[in-house]
């Protein structure tokens, strides 16, 4: 297979090793034998790098599309109804300071809750959450989550505030004489709050 090749080949093939200018015929073989070792990598990191082009392409044009889905942007706070009989101002300031976002009607929403699939997740969190448990919307014990035994074990286990939201929210975080303070004084409130 050894065989002359043109100008052409010599001009492409000789540029990189430094021959232009000097009458110098390549053969076909040494052309495959020198560019071979360093175009079959390039060419395989070029299909990878096609292959994440296309990923990445594919990420941003669904991460557009969901923002257009309805779900999720209802971010209207509903008026405040009925509120508990609160103890003390303290325990409405840390119940405010801790469970408020989820279970009322005073919402803070984030920038980011307005942001699909973050969207869903908040407005989802919420809308059970208020079902639950709405110091908005106080139902003196129609509601699950109106129960103080409920409220302190939950608050005792972490499981409340959750877990998620305790990342995203410093101020959610109580040590152990906080959570104990939010128990006690919602327990009280959630007592002199239900109906007999
Ligand atoms: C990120 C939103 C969020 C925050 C903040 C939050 N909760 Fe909840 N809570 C929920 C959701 C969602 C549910 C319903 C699903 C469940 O029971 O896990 C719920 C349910 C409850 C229930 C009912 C549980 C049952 O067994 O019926 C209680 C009681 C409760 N929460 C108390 C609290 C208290 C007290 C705080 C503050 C210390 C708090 N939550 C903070 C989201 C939240």
């Amino acid at each position: 297979m050894t065989q002359a090749v043109g100008l052409d080949w010599l001009l492409c093939t000789a540029l990189p090793t430094g021959l232009v200018g000097r009458p110098h015929f390549v053969t076909v073989k040494t052309a495959v034998e020198l560019y071979l070792p360093i175009l079959v990598p390039v060419k395989k990191e070029l299909v990878i790098m096609n292959k994440i082009n296309k990923v990445a392409f594919s990420m941003v044009a669904i991460c557009i599309a969901i923002q257009f889905v309805p779900y999720g942007r209802n971010h209207i706070n509903p008026p405040i109804v009925h509120e508990p009989t609160w103890t003390n101002k303290k325990t409405r300031d840390l119940a405010k300071q801790v469970c408020f976002n989820c279970h009322s009607n005073e919402t803070v929403w984030p920038w980011y809750s307005k942001i699909a699939p973050i969207s869903w997740l908040v407005f989802s969190d919420v809308t059970e959450a208020r079902q639950k448990l709405n110091f908005s919307d106080w139902t003196y014990g129609k509601r699950d989550g109106e129960n103080s035994n409920k409220i302190r074990r939950d608050i005792e286990t972490g499981e409340m505030p959750p877990i998620q939201y305790r990342l995203a929210h410093p101020e959610a975080k109580l040590d152990d004489s906080g959570r104990r303070a939010l128990a006690d004084g919602l327990e009280v409130t959630v007592k002199d709050s239900i109906k007999p």
